[in-house]
């Protein structure tokens, strides 16, 4: 949940973390810190806020070291301030440590380094783990990979690390343990960070280490990994980055969500790129092709994800019923890992995550994985946990999401369930072969109406300026456009923080309409496919109620514009694709009226991008 960054190496040590900071602070902005390791000493600056104040409190210092680390913190164990931040120091201050993740059994390493003599200044965790590392160290006069070896043996929890002696301004040693950590190599230098956005620009190749590996990193040597249990020295893959720059910089957007909202043309035509080929009247994906026994043989399919992806995982199963008629059951994987759920061998379990690190997703599925069922992912990142535990997958490639609120990684997790459900359906005789490749050839078409329904901006905005000071919000949606409203809703209390409740239309009259007033505004999705009818007359309550009514409509409807207090025109399509969408005005509607209520878009209050903690 939090992000790491370090470098070793003939540069300054302190722009590279400081920018390399910024690059993942969408994974917390609670406090940042940076210590430089100089030989013999080490010049630590650390604060409450952003990276910004960071740099702030850092300005006029001397920082020309060419080793350091750095943090940027969502905070876990103790609130957001000077002390709590990282990295920390070991009593004796030599020991310096960055943590993303969660130590379990810090109270009872602690109670036992009191009774040894160490003192804490901080409420961590992390602090545990740096006096540890300096207890194992002096006790037994290891060398520092040694000492944290020792001190990860005794540790119960997740974890990625960087730690440094200022004994030896040389090394840094890093570790995971259920949080991500990569190393970029360049030549003759070294950089450390929780995703490889920080060093892109310097280097191609990375190594990503795997659960239960460290590494120790010296300045002009290989990188040596090793098992943390039984110290195995293990050849590391080396992989090429498949990212550009170009793709985590703003690219002239006021903010990544707006960019990233943009890019969903293109994003989704990259999901579907050498996948869909209706010409060939066929749709090519290896991983459900190679295991399409488990999927045809399947009793049910099992879909477990959180917050965005969990509504993906909603839409999936309208679909993979509609198309393939194999019963699906969606699930919270929160709620799924703890509530002793019936798991079947010839049970298909899906987990669906952009960050590919969230910690209930990664539970749940080694749940299911343990119970003997098999397991499929749909993540956007490429070497993240839940694709790397999985039996089979299929990414998204919606290419790097930095905005806090998921847009283009939803709508690409739409895209692939759509091809999974249209492969499964195809290939196990539920859809007619007409239907499917006019089905096909209609998603082929998806890319082009997401661009055309990014033109309702202005409407929106007009929209957004109405309703910005709203305290509540009703989404309403039947059917496919069901979890459409819940997204809307999810979308809009997230970057806004106003209160917003998502409802299937119909449930409406069975408790939410108590609350419609004139005040309230009530956001339908309303396409003129599937419960039209049913919709208009829900509509007609919310009117007859005063509600203020805001529409979202295929266009060239009049019916519901005669009624409603705005519309927004989305392109005609099948109900299938609809969620798609549909989902576009709502993410800018979320957008305008949190700029305009002054939120801070990308990075809202509380939040982080990946939930490495459960
Ligand atoms: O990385 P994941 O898709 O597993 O993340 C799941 C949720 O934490 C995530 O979708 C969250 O709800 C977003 N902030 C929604 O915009």
């Amino acid at each position: 949940m939090c992000g790491i960054v370090g470098y070793i190496g003939a540069r300054e040590a302190y722009p590279i973390i400081i920018n390399g900071l910024r690059r993942l602070e969408y994974r917390g902005y609670d406090s940042a810190g940076i210590v430089l390791n100089y030989p013999g000493s080490n010049e630590l600056i650390k604060t409450k806020g952003k990276v910004a104040d960071l740099e702030e409190k850092s300005k006029g210092k001397q920082l020309n070291a060419n080793i350091g680390i750095g943090h940027t913190r969502w905070a876990t164990h103790g609130e957001p301030n000077d002390v709590n931040s990282h990295p920390h120091l070991s009593n004796d201050g030599r020991i310096m440590l960055v943590h993303n993740g969660i130590i379990e059994n810090y109270e009872p390493l602690k109670i036992q380094l009191k009774e040894y003599g160490f003192t804490f200044e901080s409420e961590t965790d992390s602090e545990v783990l740096a006096n540890l590392i300096q207890y194992f160290k002096s006790k037994e006069n290891l060398s520092l990979t040694e000492a944290v070896r020792y001190a990860l043996n005794e540790v119960v929890g997740a974890y990625a690390i960087a730690v440094m002696d200022n004994e030896s301004s040389d090394e840094i040693v890093v570790a995971r343990l259920g949080s991500p950590l990569a190393i970029g190599l360049g030549e003759d230098e070294f950089f450390i960070a929780s995703d490889a956005s920080p060093f892109v620009e310097f280097t191609k190749d990375a190594i990503y280490l795997e659960d239960g590996e460290m590494a120790t990193i010296t300045r002009g040597e290989e990188v040596i990994v090793r098992k943390i249990e039984g110290n195995e020295i293990v050849s590391p893959a080396i992989q090429e980055l498949q990212i550009g720059l170009e793709q985590i910089e703003k690219g002239g957007y006021e903010h990544f969500m707006l960019k990233e909202i943009n890019e969903q043309p293109k994003s989704i035509l990259d999901t579907m790129r050498g996948r869909l080929l209706p010409e060939e009247g066929l749709i090519r994906m290896a991983g459900i092709w190679d295991h399409k026994e488990k999927f045809y043989n399947a009793k049910r399919i099992i879909i477990v994800a959180c917050g965005t992806s969990w509504h993906a995982g909603l839409v999936g199963e309208y679909l993979i019923e509609e198309f393939a008629r194999i019963p699906v059951e969606v699930e919270y994987a929160s709620e799924f890992r703890y509530r002793n759920p019936i798991i079947n061998k010839d049970d298909v379990v899906i987990a669906i995550s952009q960050s590919g690190e969230t910690a209930d997703t990664l539970a749940a599925l080694k749940l299911a994985k343990d119970k003997g069922a098999f397991i499929y992912g749909i993540c956007n990142v490429v070497g993240s946990s839940i694709a790397r535990l999985t039996d089979a997958g299929s990414f998204t490639h919606a290419g790097p999401e930095i905005g806090v609120a998921s847009t283009k990684a939803f709508t690409a997790q739409l895209t692939v369930l759509t091809l999974i459900a249209l492969k499964l359906g195809n290939h196990n005789g539920n859809l007619t072969t007409e239907r499917y490749r006019s089905l096909c050839y209609e998603l082929m078409n998806i890319p082009q109406l997401v661009e055309k329904a990014l033109e309702s901006n202005d409407i929106i905005k007009e929209i957004a300026a109405k309703y910005k000071d709203s305290e509540n919000a009703l989404y309403l949606g039947r059917g496919y456009n069901f979890p459409t409203a819940l997204e809307g809703a999810l979308k809009l209390k997230e970057i806004s923080y106003i209160h917003a409740e998502g409802y299937p239309a119909a449930e409406m009259k069975h408790g939410p309409i108590a609350l419609i007033d004139e005040n309230m505004p009530v956001i339908v999705i309303a396409p003129k496919k599937g419960h039209y009818d049913k919709v208009v007359s829900n509509i007609q309550e919310i009117k007859s109620r005063k509600g203020k009514i805001i529409a979202v409509v295929t266009e060239g409807d009049v019916q519901v514009r005669d009624l409603a207090d705005y519309v927004i025109e989305i392109p005609d399509c099948s109900e299938e694709f609809s969620p798609i969408l549909a989902t576009i005005p709502l993410q800018l509607l979320s957008y305008h009226i949190a700029v305009m209520r002054g939120a801070n878009v990308d990075q809202p209050r509380n939040l982080a991008k990946s939930v490495t903690v459960e």
